[in-house]
């Protein structure tokens, strides 16, 4: 079903859920002959993942030719730091399948020289339009790390993360809110649209209420997902409780 230009599945079964992104996932991989694909992180895309590393295991994915980007990384955090989103990424996903180092794109938060860290990720970024885009959402509405107010056309930048989005991440850092940084760098709203295809995933009843407004409200800065609404190829995968306030 489509509704404002989102096109929306939603699954009584989380397995099924994670299954189609997959597919997804294997479908740009088999039909590009140089696939480019950004990455989430987070909790909502790991089961994806877990399923990517089963498909390489069973010889039915092949990610030898594929270049990835993430959205984001927190400010001042190294890449061998458990909580760093490079480290998620290896963990979760890199070590196990077979993608070249090389094409690996991540943001480096603990660069020296941030400024020229972030031109340097931006050029990249402008070079090499994706063909899938993976996001969540976060509950208060944020793709990536932009944060309600934040202005669409901006490109990758430094964020300070709402407080919200703090006390959220908290079950990373040993439920510990001063252990989570509160600044990350993120590619702009403007860098997430520039994908042939982008999904967003989104489990869990404290979804549901950036759903509803992303898929019922305005298109508004308030409300960073709702800019998705820009773009013509967009599908949103919800499992029943995430989907729970749209009353279909
Ligand atoms: P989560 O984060 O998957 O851990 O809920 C989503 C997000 O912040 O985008």
């Amino acid at each position: 079903m489509k509704i404002n230009n989102l096109e929306i599945k939603i699954f009584k079964d989380k397995a099924e859920l994670y299954k189609e992104a997959a597919n997804e996932v294997l479908e740009v991989i088999k039909k590009e002959k140089k696939p480019i694909i950004s990455f989430a992180t987070g909790g909502t895309p790991k089961p994806l993942y877990e399923l990517l590393i089963k498909y390489y295991q069973q010889k039915i994915a092949d990610f030898s030719n594929l270049t990835s980007f993430n959205l984001d990384e927190y400010l001042g955090v190294s890449e061998d730091n458990i909580n760093s989103y490079s480290y998620y990424m290896y963990n979760n996903l890199f070590n196990h399948i077979n993608i070249n180092p090389k094409n690996i794109n991540l943001i480096k938060g603990d660069a020296k020289n941030i400024k020229r860290e972030i031109k340097r990720y931006q050029k990249l970024l402008k070079k090499n339009k994706r063909h899938l885009q993976i996001l969540g959402i976060g509950s208060d509405g944020h793709i990536a790390f932009n944060e309600p107010g934040t202005d669409p056309n901006l490109g990758v930048h430094i964020i300070k993360l709402d407080q919200q989005t703090i006390n959220d991440n908290a079950r990373f850092f040993d439920n510990d809110i001063e252990k989570v940084p509160k600044e990350a760098i993120t590619m702009g709203i403007s860098d997430i649209l520039y994908s042939d295809r982008i999904i967003l995933i989104a489990t869990g009843k404290n979804k549901a209420a950036p759903i509803l407004q992303m898929i019922r409200g305005s298109v508004n800065n308030l409300l960073p997902a709702s800019h998705l609404r820009n773009h013509d190829n967009v599908c949103i995968y919800l499992d029943s409780e995430a989907s729970n306030s749209l009353k279909l």
